[in-house]
């Protein structure tokens, strides 16, 4: 066995039932379709939106790495989202069914949602936006932050959703970079059934900077939890005194495919995030494509539900673009898993009948955490389809996901993609593809990818010792169109390294199985060195939570004078442990490591602590781990949910 063999060439398979293919959405053939005709393929996808205006050229990679996407082609994406289904006859599905943090709960119909977008419309164009004009967007999940998003794009206004938890100087740093002349935000925002306040943290961020002027004309409020708010006369709005009153109709213009929808700030390997931009027609056309096939959605049959918030990726392509394009009707939810208790989401899939439900590992490791009984004492019988993304899945929560969730039988979709590509981009098709858990099988059609090494040759399948790097070789609808104001960063950061060949650097590492299937084992800069073999945390990891008393593990590479890096591992045990001697738990699962992934895999040190240092997306601080593993000072903390952590993490040292 080699060094870093996991052993996934014997890994369990799971082929879709007969039953699930025979209703598929997607077949072997739309493979085939792709591979004969890419352009002619994507021409196809792009004609299931609606076009103001046909595009007459399917790409223009002329410019590269800046591509045009449908050229020629004008588009309304609040049309396509809402509008056309109503006309279509529509009007009276449920679009959404919002659940409120402290139990209530609202349903919007696509009638309602066409109102309510060409109110708030309407009131933007009174405040004297106009297209290309940005708007940022600081709010928790209520209906109106779609509503919001979905007025901007009806009026080619470019949103920027910032996370409402984010602090007051990150929302500043946005706004100036984006130079947004309107802020939308919500009085206060429910957690765990109290309110804390937003607004407060939207005046800080603007009066920040003593009297540096910022670019805000007006802060658009909506009134949520009824917290007491600092207001600026003149300057400050309410929701329910303007859009309220607004008119109901609007009639929309439509815009060119290449028209920047939205800008998403995400962080980079420095300091400053990066402004990724997102443009209209190709952004459309693969949010509602993926969202189609993927997840095999049925509109007006299946009840969707992505757990993501808004202020990720994840909430713009796959809570409102995707979804809306195909007329879903989904569940949109406020709080958070354990509000009021660790039964909520199983409580709205009963409630809802849930179908399709999709989320982040992290989620599903915490689930198992709190153990199978609580999703047990629930019919979940709804749910037909599952989905993954965020991070590499481990394969024994992959498993404890499809048995306990999906009754031992739906199929899980495992979504590689990323902030910069839009949409999906590697993920099983649920009707074709026999999943292996833990791995996003492939690119999916009208998508190339390759794994490659330093020098860009590919990198041998089967080969584990080789672990290589992700591309991708050929531009893709959704793809980003650049970073904010900084043309020359998105080259350096994506472009770069392999400039002679034109292809996009993921930042992700990967390799290929000799079935062919392919294995993200998470970024790059999270693999480690260990004299001189490549290691992959997200394989330590695996392997550590493998463990039946280990609930989640995070591994960093931490400097060693004699190996280069050594590896040094934190885990949290599952409730279930019970009292455990911990240094014999330590040593069986250095033994545990040694004997899943090789002895060179086994870890330096292993520390039991009560909680990982998180981002507030659920991400897994390995930067401040990194810190404590080497015994630095620790870097910025800002963005932890929950700084104290660290406290019990040294504690345990
Ligand atoms: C990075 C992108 C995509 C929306 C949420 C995160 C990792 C994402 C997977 C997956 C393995 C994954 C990658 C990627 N990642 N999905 N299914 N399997 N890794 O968006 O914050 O832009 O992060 O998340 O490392 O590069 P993001």
């Amino acid at each position: 066995m080699s060094t870093t063999e996991t052993g996934h060439a014997q890994q369990d398979s799971y082929e879709p039932s007969e039953e699930f293919v025979a209703q598929a959405n997607a077949g072997k053939e739309l493979f085939d379709a792709a591979d004969a005709d890419r352009d002619a393929f994507w021409a196809e996808q792009a004609n299931r939106l609606h076009w103001h205006e046909p595009f007459t050229q399917v790409l223009d990679w002329s410019d590269a790495p800046v591509a045009k996407w449908f050229v020629g082609g004008k588009l309304n994406v609040a049309y396509n989202c809402v509008d056309r289904h109503v006309l279509d006859g529509h009007g009276d599905q449920v679009a959404i069914h919002w659940e409120g943090d402290p139990g209530d709960s609202r349903d919007l119909t696509y009638n309602d949602l066409l109102a309510e977008v060409s109110r708030a419309a309407n009131t933007f164009t009174d405040l004297g936006l106009e297209a290309g004009d940005r708007v940022a967007i600081y709010m928790p999940m209520v209906p109106e932050a779609i509503i919001a998003m979905l007025a901007c794009a009806r009026l080619g206004l470019t949103h920027s959703v910032v996370f409402a938890g984010f602090s007051p100087t990150a929302l500043r740093s946005r706004v100036d970079d984006a130079e947004a002349r309107l802020v939308i935000t919500t009085d206060g925002q429910w957690r765990r059934g109290k309110s804390a306040p937003l607004k407060e943290a939207v005046d800080e961020a603007l009066y920040a900077n003593g009297d540096v002027p910022h670019s805000v004309e007006h802060v658009l409020v909506v009134r949520r939890t009824e917290i007491e708010i600092p207001w600026t006369e003149g300057r400050d709005l309410w929701w329910h005194d303007t859009v309220a009153k607004a008119s109901p109709e609007h009639a929309c213009t439509a815009f060119d495919a290449e028209h920047p929808l939205f800008i998403l700030y995400t962080s980079g390997t420095t300091g400053k995030p990066k402004g990724i931009i997102h443009t209209t027609g190709g952004y459309l056309t693969q949010t509602a494509y993926t969202h189609h096939y993927v997840f095999d959605h049925k509109p007006g049959k299946d009840v969707y539900w992505c757990t993501a918030d808004i202020g990720w990726v994840t909430g713009h392509s796959y809570i409102v673009y995707g979804p809306l394009a195909n007329r879903a009707t989904q569940v949109v939810y406020e709080g958070t898993p354990n509000s009021p208790d660790e039964h909520r989401h199983w409580n709205i899939v009963e409630k809802y009948k849930v179908s399709i439900y999709y989320t982040a590992p992290t989620l599903v490791r915490t689930f198992m955490k709190w153990g199978h009984t609580i999703p047990g004492a629930h019919d979940l019988s709804s749910i037909r389809l599952l989905g993954s993304v965020g991070e590499p899945i481990n394969p024994e929560a992959w498993r404890w996901y499809r048995k306990y969730i999906g009754a031992d039988k739906a199929p899980i979709v495992d979504t590689w993609w990323q902030t910069e590509t839009g949409a999906i981009m590697m993920s099983p098709l649920p009707g074709v593809t026999a999943t292996k858990p833990g791995a996003a099988m492939g690119p999916l059609p009208g998508i190339s990818a390759k794994v490659v090494d330093e020098n860009g040759k590919d990198v041998t399948r089967g080969d584990t010792e080789a672990n290589g790097y992700l591309v991708l070789d050929q531009p893709w609808p959704s793809m980003l169109r650049g970073i904010w104001g900084d043309s020359e960063r998105y080259k350096a950061t994506y472009w770069e390294k392999y400039a002679e060949q034109g292809w996009y650097f993921a930042g992700d590492g990967a390799k290929i199985d000799t079935d062919g299937a392919y294995w993200v084992l998470g970024r790059v800069d999270d693999v480690m060195n260990v004299s001189g073999h490549r290691i992959s945390t997200a394989e330590v990891e695996s392997a550590l939570v493998g463990h039946r008393k280990v609930a989640e593990a995070a591994v960093v590479g931490a400097t060693d004078d004699t190996t280069g890096q050594g590896i040094v591992a934190f885990v949290i045990l599952k409730g279930s442990a019970g009292e455990v001697d911990s240094d014999a738990l330590v040593k069986e699962l250095k033994a545990e490591v040694a004997r899943e992934i090789s002895p060179i895999a086994r870890p330096r040190e292993i520390h039991v602590v009560p909680e990982l240092p998180k981002t507030r997306s659920g991400k897994i601080m390995r930067r401040l781990l990194r810190d404590v593993a080497e015994g630095r000072e620790l870097g910025d903390t800002s963005t932890l949910v929950d700084p104290s952590v660290f406290e019990a993490i040294r504690a345990s040292k």
